[in-house]
């Protein structure tokens, strides 16, 4: 396998600065070097261009109903990551996006889901299914699975759909923050929800197979979209929107295992590293051990 390695780093999608620097953060990290670990070779095809919020106005492309804050941006870079996330797969390897916030997720599933059935893994404390309507914050980190499965204002956002992703394949792992209208839409679209009550019941293993083996059924690949928060703010502290009584550090890495072993692995990202909170890059270095695992670094 020869995993390509696409910065994007944007911060429209969050509620403060620092998540820009996460694609740096997560290089100087040791990304590379991990990779290396896990036996697969890396390339670097550095990072997408983004603009700096400063120099924008979050309101320029506001919605007609609700609010989403930066989405002209938004979509602007998912167009781009898009693009080079199906062109990655087109030369038969695997796109590594780095955020960035989460809403980058938009572009990293609509590329690979473009001309090909694709599940989709979400592990997160946040189940990201807002939308202009409904968000709490106007924050488009917190939509971005309602944005590429077209719900909601996203209907004919035609930047955003992932053609070839349905709710069926999509599992979400390590929720603990669910806004209501979110529930409402996980308890309706039959989504495969875990929440961090499921994981300490039945424990990481077996929620995390389950939710691969919905993921990947019938389709020809899968999504891994590992939202730092998925770990509890003791292992990951440098996070935009941290929720206590996460993922440990061995389960993260159990789930990202779990991943490999699956075999089914087509895209993946790590995105929410803000190194501004951050103690010592942590949770950037974390960000790189577990994609290792991921793409199958063992000890023995
Ligand atoms: N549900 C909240 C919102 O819509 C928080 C979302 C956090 N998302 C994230 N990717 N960190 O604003
Ligand atoms: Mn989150
Ligand atoms: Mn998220
Ligand atoms: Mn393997």
């Amino acid at each position: 396998t020869t995993v390509r390695i696409i910065g994007a780093p944007t911060d429209y999608g969050a509620n403060r600065r620092g998540v820009d620097m996460g694609p740096s953060a997560i290089r100087y990290g040791g990304l590379a070097d991990q990779l290396a670990g896990a036996g697969v070779e890396a390339v670097d095809a550095g990072d997408l261009p983004v603009p700096r919020a400063e120099e924008r106005d979050p309101d320029a492309d506001a919605p007609s109903e609700g609010k989403a804050k930066f989405l002209r941006e938004t979509a602007d870079v998912c167009r781009e990551l898009g693009d080079e996330v199906a062109a990655t797969l087109a030369a038969g390897d695997v796109p590594l996006a780095l955020g960035g916030d989460h809403s980058i997720a938009i572009g990293s599933l609509s590329g690979s889901a473009r001309d090909a059935d694709i599940g989709a893994v979400w592990f997160d404390a946040h189940a990201d299914l807002n939308t202009p309507a409904t968000t709490p914050s106007g924050n488009v980190h917190g939509m971005p699975l309602a944005a590429a499965l077209g719900i909601g204002e996203f209907a004919d956002a035609e930047w955003a759909t992932a053609p070839g992703l349905s709710p069926e394949n999509v599992a979400l792992v390590g929720l603990r923050s669910v806004d209501g209208a979110e529930a409402e839409l996980l308890r309706e679209r039959g989504f495969a929800a875990y929440t961090m009550s499921d994981i300490d019941e039945r424990g990481i293993t077996d929620v995390t197979e389950e939710a691969l083996s919905v993921a990947s059924a019938g389709v020809d690949g899968i999504h891994v979209s590992l939202d730092l928060d998925f770990l509890d703010p003791n292992a990951a502290p440098g996070v935009g929107t941290p929720v206590r009584g996460g993922a440990t550090y061995r389960e993260a890495h159990s789930a990202m295992e779990i991943v490999d072993e699956t075999d089914a692995l087509r895209s993946m990202e790590l995105v929410e590293v803000n190194p501004t909170l951050d103690q010592h890059n942590e949770t950037a270095e974390l960000a790189t051990e577990l994609a290792a695992s991921a793409f199958g670094k063992r000890v023995l």
